[in-house]
């Protein structure tokens, strides 16, 4: 398999950063396409724990080409910290890393615009990790106040342009907040130059560079960031994030054409986490859901908040395999299920009395929609040293069946754990 595609199929956090990391020695490029350092994968390499947002993970490995393309929105700030804090842990980055001149650039009034956005929603707010993620991303969609990495490298329009848009977002920012900090277009230049320059031997048109490394052959691994369900065009919406985070997002973040993908692994939790608002029908706001973030360590990379814990939700989650159009599963954190003496797969939703396992597309009839659970027994047994599929459990083997069975897709891995052999290949 030369191409490789491994996206979230719920709301995120699904440990997707762990599959990626098992694939990339077998891969020459690792991609991300979409999303800031909004996400966090959490990768485990050479006994250290590496805490990756805005890097591929093929970072961490010598000879592998990682890619940010120009689906990302680019904090040149977090980049450089992160570039900077993997050479302390690990002597330098192993890899090569290119990015996008395309991709677009959060600014500070970014950050700024949606902390004033986010506090005049109140209770509505849409629980964002305060990256100036969307605020980017809407500037992109505007295209009037938007900034590209590219044009970082044209400084006498860039300046003139940044002190047209400072201007603008200090209005629109100290109309909404009287007590905002207008910011200094001077300063943001300057600061932004001296990233600009830092980053320089490493930006460039990757579209063509992917486009080259197809036709030389080469392996390519596409990591998607965030969930399915938190696509801006086809999840939660308003409860999601600005990029497409299914498989859609594959194509218009890269410019490869999704038909040169060989394999597209969707990436589920054996259970259902969310971080922010929004509805989540098999929420567990009891004490399973406290063992289950617990165990599980349900706290966000990013921002530390706890997670929302509740039970596997095949109805939201086949609607994400579906999207993103999978070709096998990969079910992570099964282990953390292994203390409970029941578990519980949601099959259906019945909304206003009907029954249907089709995911609503209104963000109310979500929140209306009552999980139908299907009960099965717990296994009561530590698994995490199982490495073989006929040494799981009978329950934890009918757990998994079961999943595969609702997703309509053949489950190939399972991971018991966070280290690389916790992890049993099922065909
Ligand atoms: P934003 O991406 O910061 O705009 O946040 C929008 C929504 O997406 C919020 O509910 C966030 O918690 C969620 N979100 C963003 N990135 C991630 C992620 O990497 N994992 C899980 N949720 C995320």
């Amino acid at each position: 398999m030369s191409v490789t595609s491994v996206v979230g199929l719920q709301w995120g956090d699904e440990a997707k950063g762990k599959i990626v990391d098992l694939l990339t020695e077998q891969h020459d490029v690792v991609v991300r396409y979409q999303g800031g350092n909004n996400a966090g994968h959490t990768v485990r390499f050479a006994g250290k724990t590496y805490k990756l947002s805005l890097l591929p993970a093929g970072i961490l490995r010598e000879g592998i080409t990682s890619v940010i393309a120009s689906g990302v929105v680019i904090n040149p700030k977090a980049l450089l910290a992160e570039i900077d804090s993997i050479a302390s842990q690990n002597g330098a980055m192993k890899g090569n890393l290119w990015i996008s001149d395309r991709a677009h650039v959060i600014f500070p009034y970014h950050m700024q615009e949606e902390a004033v956005l986010e506090k005049r929603r109140k209770g509505e707010a849409i629980g964002t990790t305060m990256r100036g993620i969307g605020t980017c991303y809407r500037d992109k969609a505007g295209r009037t106040h938007a900034i590209r990495m590219g044009d970082l490298y044209y400084p006498e329009n860039l300046k003139r342009h940044l002190a047209e848009i400072v201007d603008d977002k200090n209005l629109i920012i100290r109309a909404l907040d009287p007590e905002a900090q207008p910011l200094d277009a001077t300063a943001i230049f300057d600061e932004y130059q001296n990233y600009a320059a830092k980053l320089k031997p490493m930006v460039t048109d990757t579209n063509t560079l992917l486009h080259k490394a197809l036709r030389d052959k080469k392996r390519i691994l596409f990591e998607g960031a965030q969930g399915s369900l938190l696509d801006i065009d086809h999840g939660t919406f308003p409860y999601v994030t600005s990029s497409n985070s299914s498989g859609c997002g594959i194509h218009s973040g890269s410019g490869v054409p999704e038909r040169v993908i060989d394999r597209m692994i969707g990436v589920v939790k054996a259970y259902t986490t969310r971080v922010g608002g929004g509805p989540f029908p098999t929420e567990l706001d009891n004490e399973i859901g406290q063992h289950i973030r617990d165990v599980g360590h349900e706290y966000g990379t990013v921002t530390g908040r706890p997670r929302r814990c509740g039970w596997f939700d095949a109805v939201a989650t086949g609607f994400g395999a579906r999207i993103s159009g999978v070709d096998c599963i990969a079910v992570m954190l099964l282990d953390v299920l292994s203390q409970l003496d029941e578990v519980m797969i949601c099959d259906a939703y019945e909304i206003d009395g009907e029954r249907t396992t089709d995911f609503p597309s209104h963000v109310s009839e979500l929140a209306k929609a009552k999980p139908v659970l299907r009960k099965m027994p717990g296994w009561k047994t530590d698994i995490t040293n199982v490495t073989r599929p006929g040494d799981l459990p009978k329950a934890a083997r009918a757990y998994v069946d079961a999943i595969s069975e609702l997703l309509e897709a053949p489950v190939d891995i399972v991971s018991v754990g966070p280290d690389r052999e916790r992890t049993i290949y099922m065909r």
